[in-house]
């Protein structure tokens, strides 16, 4: 685990930071522009946070972008989403290179448009080397769809008698999760001032601290993450012990 000054403080740094990146609609409602501003806005901080994350030292960054839900949005908006996404993937994959990020990709990514589709498998790939912060982008991407689809690819397992049923174990569940091999993360802060977890990781929040913050994510800054680190080290972890 890497150790960081945060708040003046060195301190030890979660090894994986998850978050939900929310309230894009409302930051770009409160400047009368429309939510797609909102949305180009959030995509900019989720470029300064994931090279800050990287500074710090953390090895695995997991952002919600787009659930399983938001296929509810007006149809302007999705397609608005769609194409701000691929800018900045294609942008990501440019900063990447320079800073070694590595990009995976957690959900359906069936569903989205097919050069989008191929956007992603790109950045994939050609970033699978590198060393820097990993980060799981999650797109189209629902916790309860991820546990579904891990059961479904078991189950065929065993219909192909590759598996037995009582082979089946938490850490072999595990392996059939998009996050297969990522450590479950110590930290999920959802900015915006909404508490709840919209489906976003529930296999692996089990015993994830949890950081609600009342800034909405356009807004959100390292010194907001320094924040979120600080409290997440005044909490007591106890994992069901005493
Ligand atoms: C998060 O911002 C981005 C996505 C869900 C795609 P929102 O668009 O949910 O912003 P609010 O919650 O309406 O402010
Ligand atoms: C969760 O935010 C999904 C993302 C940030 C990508 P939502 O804005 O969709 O969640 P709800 O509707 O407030 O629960
Ligand atoms: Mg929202």
């Amino acid at each position: 685990m890497a150790e960081a000054v945060i708040g003046g403080k060195t301190l030890p740094v979660p090894r994986h930071i998850a978050i939900i990146m929310d309230g894009n609609g409302r930051w770009a409602k409160n400047r009368g522009l429309p939510r797609t501003a909102g949305h180009a806005a959030g995509g900019e901080t989720f470029r300064k946070i994931a090279n800050y994350c990287r500074s710090l030292g953390v090895e695995y960054l997991t952002v919600y972008a787009f659930s399983t839900e938001n296929w509810k949005r007006p149809e302007k908006e999705i397609s608005g989403l769609m194409t701000l996404l691929g800018k900045y993937i294609r942008e990501g994959l440019r900063d990447m290179e320079k800073n070694h990020v590595r990009f995976c990709f957690f959900g359906d990514l069936s569903r989205l448009p097919q050069k989008l589709q191929t956007l992603c498998l790109e950045a994939q790939e050609r970033s699978a080397g590198f060393e820097g912060v990993q980060v799981n982008f999650c797109l189209n991407y629902g916790g309860r769809d991820e546990i579904v689809k891990a059961a479904r690819d078991f189950a065929r397992d065993v219909a192909n008698g590759v598996r037995q049923p009582e082979e089946l174990t938490e850490d072999v569940f595990s392996q059939y999760l998009y996050s297969k091999d990522v450590p479950d993360p110590e930290l999920i802060i959802r900015p915006s001032g909404e508490m709840r977890l919209s489906n976003f990781l529930l296999w692996q929040s089990a015993y994830s601290e949890l950081v609600f913050m009342n800034v909405l994510w356009p807004d959100f800054t390292p010194a907001d993450l320094d924040e979120a680190i600080l409290e997440y080290h005044r909490r007591n972890r106890r994992f069901g012990g005493v």
